[in-house]
């Protein structure tokens, strides 16, 4: 289950440069594309006249051309021409709402009346030239909730991520988590602790010694649908942690945007949003390959959870004081879905 009514990140605009990409949402079937240099549209991947996918065609002076038997799509979703045919008859296809911003292209599933750009989720480092970001996509073959318990409580990296940023300090921190309006906050922070090798590279990158004892801190803020962005750091300990000053720390924002495919798959766009050495184009690729290594260590575990959770289907889990995060999460995204099935039976009443 997972709400419609919201922005989603689809894909990344070098996915459709070239041609048109197919790829399912929140369990629609869709197909994005350029019409014109720096435009971008979002269609149901389905041509009206045999079903054929519309993302194995080609764009065609701004229209979609169904690589079957020729079928001229317009953006709006209603058949433009097809050679020796009167396409005025033809059903149209669903067209759906999408904005390109941030370096991403975001699509809304659900009710297009309902899609206001002001909704879109604000990034604010993705405009301003003082942050760089990298980042990748993993397919994963999970629920997307369970990348949301993940990312909403990050107790596992001690366990799953030995070799880069786990450390036993982790699991032996308590978690505050809150919740404000429709963002909920799970923080830990670690005094004076020893820089586990992910950070320790990040700090000599910054200019800082790497050898001695630092504040850590990850506070993770999930807000919906399912984006989750952690503010992670570490600071040369008894400076502030967190309030550090910047030339005493080295901080970054863990991005993560988590896209339903299906109710048992989805589509991770992960990155990391830096404040430091910015225009270090070998220093952003090397983040992102440390990165990719570490989140599919997570993909591992998620998919075999996954497997579990299908084959046992009613099995109860445990609801422990480290699963707060996740839990308070799911709660959110529960009442959004509750809310759209709320505003569909009335209006299959009226
Ligand atoms: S299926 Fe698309 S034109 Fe025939
Ligand atoms: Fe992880």
């Amino acid at each position: 289950m997972y709400p419609k009514n919201a922005w989603y990140v689809a894909c990344t605009p070098d996915e459709v440069d070239d041609k048109p990409l197919g790829r399912m949402v929140c369990g629609e079937q869709m197909v994005f594309y350029r019409p014109q240099d720096g435009q971008v549209a979002a269609l149901e991947d389905f041509c009206p006249h045999r079903g054929a996918a519309l993302s194995l065609g080609r764009v065609c002076e701004g229209k979609l051309v169904c690589g079957y038997h020729g079928l001229v799509m317009g953006c709006d979703g209603k058949t433009a021409a097809m050679p020796g045919q009167r396409v005025g008859g033809f059903p149209a296809i669903r067209a759906y709402p999408v904005i390109e911003r941030y370096g991403f292209i975001w699509v809304w599933p659900g009710d297009a009346a309902q899609a206001d750009p002001a909704k879109l989720h604000h990034l604010p480092w993705a405009e301003s030239p003082d942050w760089a970001y990298g980042g990748g996509l993993y397919h994963i073959k999970c629920d997307y909730r369970l990348m949301v318990d993940n990312l909403m409580d990050l107790t596992h990296e001690t366990y799953v991520h030995t070799t880069s940023i786990g450390q036993k300090e982790i699991d032996e921190t308590p978690v505050t988590t809150k919740t404000g309006g429709a963002e909920v906050i799970t923080s830990r922070f670690m005094d004076g602790v020893n820089a586990p090798p992910f950070w320790r590279a990040n700090m000599r990158s910054n200019g800082l010694p790497d050898d001695q004892p630092v504040d850590r801190w990850q506070i993770c803020h999930f807000s919906p649908p399912s984006h989750v962005m952690i503010e992670v750091g570490v600071a040369l300990a008894g400076h502030g942690g967190y309030q550090a000053p910047d030339d005493k720390k080295v901080s970054s924002i863990v991005v993560d945007f988590i896209t339903p495919e299906t109710e048992t798959t989805m589509w991770y766009f992960w990155g990391m949003a830096r404040n430091f050495n910015v225009r270090d184009k070998n220093l952003t690729a090397q983040i992102k390959e440390g990165q990719g290594k570490v989140f599919a260590e997570d993909t591992a575990v998620l998919e075999a959870q996954q497997r579990n959770l299908t084959l046992y289907k009613n099995r109860k889990l445990l609801m422990l004081n480290i699963d707060a995060g996740g839990v308070q999460s799911r709660r959110i995204i529960d009442r959004l879905i509750a809310a759209e099935q709320a505003s569909q039976a009335t209006a299959v009443a009226v």
